[in-house]
């Protein structure tokens, strides 16, 4: 395993991380094997949020880890009443304040090391967050040493262009974020990732394969055309070859659909990239997508002239 600077935060963290947000009520035991071959295989930051598995995605992590302290934890607070595109702004700093302690005591930590606002979709509601009292409690968190380092996750399927990251990695409050980058959503390659450099802000990339499902994402040959034809239906692509060509994706051989699209995260300047995994199986395929050199200019280049001009996301 390699391993990247987060960013100003100057934690070392692997390149590849992992996404805890499924399996943990359903599956109890293949998470635990999961993540201790995650363990085993080097990868030291972790992500979830309370809201994941309503709770048994943190608790499970504490129960396998036991607390020990020698992983990135990484957690979230969300302050909207959904995660949907559509959800009203709720956050509150009490609210805040006790979501952190229930993190805390479900993961069995006496301290978070990432704490991001979570889903974070509109400037509108970013300068909320910020002016009514959330992050001064987050700040508050840090400061009591119960939270290290302190970020925001986006909202990519309400902003694309990621007009909330544009706003407030410059402004310095946050140390971390994290961001889609995938190779369907470019978007945040051109600007964003260079202006978290700029910044020295930490990127932990999220929805590498498009919050894949077997139907649709990037997991698959099938999948993945599948994905590209919602593009197509939604206006975001010509229904012209070689969008519709059943040979679309033939240049990215040998490498398969996932290990072209972990490999095209991790060919840009990024600290981790960030993938849910339900099994052990699952991990050995994406650790061999992890050996540099990445994706090579040819193939990055290729797909930058299909889907470099997509500036909306869909699933
Ligand atoms: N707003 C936010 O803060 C936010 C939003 C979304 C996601 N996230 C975080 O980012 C993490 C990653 O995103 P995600 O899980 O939504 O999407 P993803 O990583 O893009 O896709 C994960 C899915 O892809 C499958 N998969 C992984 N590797 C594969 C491979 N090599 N071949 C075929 N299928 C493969 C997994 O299948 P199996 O189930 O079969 O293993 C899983 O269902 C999440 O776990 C979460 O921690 C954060």
């Amino acid at each position: 395993m390699r391993y990247r600077r987060l960013g100003r935060t100057n934690l070392q963290v692997s390149e590849l991380s992992f996404g805890a947000a499924r399996g943990a009520s359903t599956q109890p035991a293949e998470f635990a094997r999961t993540l201790h071959a995650v363990l085993g295989a080097g990868i030291n930051l972790i992500d979830t949020a309370p809201g994941y598995d309503g709770g048994q995605c943190e608790r499970a992590l504490g129960d396998v880890l036991g607390g020990q302290g020698d992983v990135v934890l990484e957690t979230k607070y969300c302050p909207y009443d959904s995660y949907l595109p559509s959800a009203v702004y709720n956050g509150s700093p009490a609210a805040l304040t006790a979501s952190v302690e229930e993190s805390l005591r479900r993961m069995k930590r006496g301290h978070l090391d990432i704490l991001l606002g979570h889903g974070l979709r509109s400037v509108a509601t970013l300068d909320r967050f910020m002016t009514d009292g959330c992050y001064d409690a987050m700040v508050r968190l840090q400061a009591a040493g119960k939270v290290r380092f302190l970020g925001i996750s986006e909202l990519s399927e309400a902003d694309g262009t990621h007009e909330v990251l544009r706003r407030t990695v410059p402004g310095g409050a946050f140390d971390v974020v994290m961001l889609t980058l995938n190779f369907l959503l470019q978007t945040a390659a051109k600007d964003i990732l260079p202006l978290c450099q700029q910044h020295d802000v930490g990127t932990v990339v999220m929805m590498p394969l498009n919050q894949a499902s077997k139907e649709s994402g990037l997991v698959s040959v099938a999948a993945a055309r599948e994905l590209v034809r919602r593009h197509i239906t939604a206006g975001h692509l010509p229904a012209i070859s070689p969008f519709t060509d059943p040979t679309l994706f033939d240049f990215l051989a040998p490498y398969s659909v996932p290990e072209a699209a972990l490999r095209y995260v991790l060919a840009h300047p990024v600290s981790s990239c960030c993938v849910g995994m339900q099994s052990p199986d699952r991990l050995a395929d994406n650790l061999r997508a992890v050996d540099p050199p990445y994706l090579d200019d040819a193939r990055l280049e290729h797909l930058r002239q299909l889907f470099g001009g997509m500036r909306r996301q869909v699933f």
